[in-house]
This record gives structure tokens, sequence and C-alpha cells, in this order.
């Protein structure tokens, strides 16, 4: 049949190769069209017959799986290729994206995880030849006669030093609102392992950040364009990888090429971020112009909240970059934390406060509608996240000085502690 997805198994175990074969035979969409036994048969034979997808073995005698993914992906740019390996040491699998594989499976597995595999791999391959391009020049709020000389985009990470403070509600809303008003805005979804953004704007990990992870310095408008979904909100995406093991294929270089480039293109770039201060979390806190500091009013937030405002100013970032936001903001009750009493603890103004509304929330996240734009946007909350939107977008977009970046340059890849034992070694201490 034409539309079937043609496979072509390689594995040096004949016995392998035919657990493989069967999990397939009722697919009525997936055709195994051959079988190798090593590197050289696949290389061969992907030449030959162009299959859509290669399950490829990584330990063969001979050229491995990886040595052959690297030939085929050269020669025979059209074939996908899925890794099939015992090991799932992320370097490995680093090491076999490097190579052009798109994606991996854990030996053993099972029927369901390998079609669906298959299917993801298959589904993306169109998307990365004909994605429609965004106009990416056009800026929005300029008049047509004016010569459009496109400023560099706005970065906001959205960051809480503690999990479940509502970083990824906020970022999804604020990124949403954005768009809303015609803004370029994309949504990054930082949280590489667990991400939330997908479930929650109800959008597939069809593509992902984990894209980025084999196209080196290629990095250009078409390849974001086409890693990255429109939601039907005008919101571009980019997800987290579809499963937690993806993550450590990105790099720490490859999220920082990646916002740069997402400068030149969009207005907006909304990450919402993880609290572990990874080096990739720090390379994002770094690059951003302005985070939005979640808080809540209670002891344990204004703590932790404190040592990150304590740990910017170790890193050195400007007072202003900092935004702090309350969320599921209460009036006070009785002997409780008032929403004053958060700014006055923490000697910070606060930027913007989002009310505390978990019904409204949970039915936005369980139908997977942003609550700023579906029946819930005239709610108190989804207000009160548009108004901070617009404020936000008031004063980056309105020639505010932008906080500088001058010191993340000179710091690469040391860790937090590295960086900030650095630092106080020349202060002399
Ligand atoms: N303003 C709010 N009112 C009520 N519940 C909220 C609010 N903001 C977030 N939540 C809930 O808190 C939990 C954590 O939110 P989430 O955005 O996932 O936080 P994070 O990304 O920081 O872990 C979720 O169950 C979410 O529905
Ligand atoms: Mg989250």
């Amino acid at each position: 049949m034409a539309g079937n997805i043609r496979v072509l198994i390689v594995d040096d175990l004949p016995e392998t190769r035919e657990n493989v074969r069967k999990l397939l035979q009722f697919e009525s969409d997936i055709e195994v069209i051959g079988q190798a036994g090593t590197g050289e048969e696949a290389v061969q034979m992907a030449k030959e017959h162009q299959p859509d997808i290669i399950l490829m073995d990584i330990n063969m005698p001979g050229i491995d799986g990886i040595g052959a993914s690297q030939q085929i992906t050269e020669s025979v740019p059209s074939v996908q290729i899925i890794i099939m390996s015992v090991q799932s040491d992320p370097n490995y699998l680093r090491r076999a994206m490097m190579a052009g594989a798109r994606d991996f499976l854990t030996k053993p597995f099972g029927g369901d995880e390998l079609v669906a595999a298959i299917r993801r791999v298959h589904d993306k391959r169109p998307a990365a030849s004909s994605a429609p391009v965004r106009q990416h020049r056009q800026v929005t709020g300029n008049t047509p006669e004016e010569p459009v000389v496109a400023p560099e985009g706005n970065l906001i990470a959205v960051y809480s030093p503690k999990g479940g403070a509502g970083c990824t509600t906020a970022a999804i809303n604020l990124a949403v609102a954005l768009a809303r008003r015609g803004r370029r805005t994309i949504l990054v979804d930082g949280s590489l392992q667990f991400g939330d953004v997908s479930v929650m704007l109800n959008m597939k990990a069809v593509t992902s950040i984990a894209d980025l992870s084999d196209r080196g310095n290629e990095l250009d408008q078409d390849l974001i364009s086409s890693i990255s979904q429109i939601h039907r909100s005008n919101l571009n995406v980019l997800l987290a990888p579809p499963r937690p093991e993806m993550a450590d294929i990105v790099t720490e270089e490859n999220i920082k090429q990646l916002l740069a480039s997402l400068k030149e293109s969009f207005d907006f770039i909304i990450v919402d971020t993880t609290s572990y201060l990874s080096e990739k979390t720090l390379a994002v806190l770094d690059m951003a112009d302005r985070i939005v500091l979640i808080a809540q009013q209670n002891l344990s937030s204004l703590k932790n909240v404190s040592r990150f405002f304590d740990l910017a100013e170790s890193l050195e970032y400007e007072t202003q970059k900092v935004w702090l936001v309350v969320n599921r903001a209460k009036s006070k009750q009785g002997k409780g934390i008032s929403v004053h009493d958060v700014g006055k603890a923490l000697k910070r103004p606060i930027y913007g406060t989002i009310p505390d509304d978990e019904i409204t929330v949970n039915d936005a996240s369980n139908r997977g509608i942003p609550m700023v734009m579906g029946e819930h946007q005239k709610k108190a909350i989804s207000l009160a996240i548009i108004k901070i939107a617009d404020q936000i977008a008031k004063e980056l977009m309105d020639g505010k000085a932008p906080v500088s970046h001058k010191k993340e340059q000179s710091e690469k890849s040391k860790g937090l502690f590295g960086r900030l034992f650095n630092r106080r070694e020349a202060a002399g201490g």
C-alpha cells in the first residue's frame, strides 16, 4: 500500500530481528521490507530500498549501529533511524542522536512502545521538511511604511525555587496572553524531563527540543519552525522531549544557541523553568532579560525565594531583572501572611499577584485550554495574568532600558558551586 511505513530491521541476532518483525506483523500501516544482520548490509539496503524507518541495533560486529547510522544519514537523508539498545546511558544516546538517530528504544521493549516510536518518528518527518515558516521579520506594532528593524526579543524565565508554586500555570497563561495580543511569542518548556506544557496545552510532543540535539550549528529559523508547534492561540510552543531520558541529549550549548536564536525571531520567549538549578537552568536564568519569580504566601516559600534573591545577587543579576509575582494570592485570614507582608519580608516590590482559584485552574488544565483564552478568560485569575502580561509588554516593548548581560559571557559551564566559588576567589575571599 502506498501509505505504508516501510521499515528495515537491523540486528546481528536473527532471533531479535524475528521478534521485532513479529511485534509489527499486525500493524496494517507498517510494512517490514527487509532485515539486515550487519551495519554494512544496513547501509547497502538503505541505499537500495530507501525505507522510511530503520530500527537499528547498536552493538554489532563490524561497523556498529552508530557508524551505520552516520553513513545512512549522509547517503540517504530521507531515512529516519530508531536506535535499539540495551544501554540507556545518556552519552550513548547522545552519540546515537549525533549520528542522526531520531529516537531510541531500550531493549527489551513491547509492541506498543515500538509502534508508538515508529509512528512518532514517521509523523515527525513531514513536519521537518514542510512546516509552515513564520514570517519572523515582520514586527507587530510597526506601521507598514516604517522600515522594520527588529529589536532583540525579550527572554522571560518563569522560575520558582521550589516545584508546585505555579510556574507552569503562569508561564503558559502569560505566553498565551501575549500571543493573543499579537506579540510574536514562543513558549519553551524548560522542564526537559517532566515538562507539563504539552498536557496543559493538549499538544503532542511530535517534535520537541530534543530535535535540536543532532543539528549542531545549523540552528536557523527553518529548523525552529520545524520543531516548534503553533497552538491555536497563535502561540509558538517548543515542547519538552516526549520521554524523560531524552532530556539528557539536550546540552547546555543547545539551549544557549536556541535561546539566542529565538531572540532574533520573537518578541517574547517565555521559558517554563525547572526549580533545580542545573547548568541548563542557570543558562536560561543567565540569558533571561527578566525572571518572573513565583512566590506564595507561606513561610517555606518566603524562605526559598529569599535565598534565591541572595543567589541572584551573588550571580550579579541586576535587581530589576527579577520580578516578584505572588501566586495563589489569598486575602489575609487571621494571622496569615498577606501579599503586602510578602513584599515587606523580601524587601522587594510585588510585580503582580495571581489569585488562588483551584476550580478554574484545574478545569483549564483538565481541558487543556489555558484559562486566559477559554470560557474562563473573564475570571479574576485570568484577568490578573492578562494584566501582568500587558504590564510586561508595555515595560519591555516600549523602549525601557534592557538589563545588561555582561556577566554571563565569561561564566561558562562551571555549575553553581564553581561560579560562586570563583567569584569569592576573585573577591580575594
Ligand atoms: N493560582 C492558582 N490557584 C489555584 N491553584 C493553582 C494556581 N496556580 C497553580 N495552581 C495549582 O498548583 C499546582 C502546581 O502548579 P504548576 O503550575 O504545575 O506549578 P510548577 O510548575 O511551579 O510546579 C497545580 O496543581 C496547579 O493547578
Ligand atoms: Mg511546572
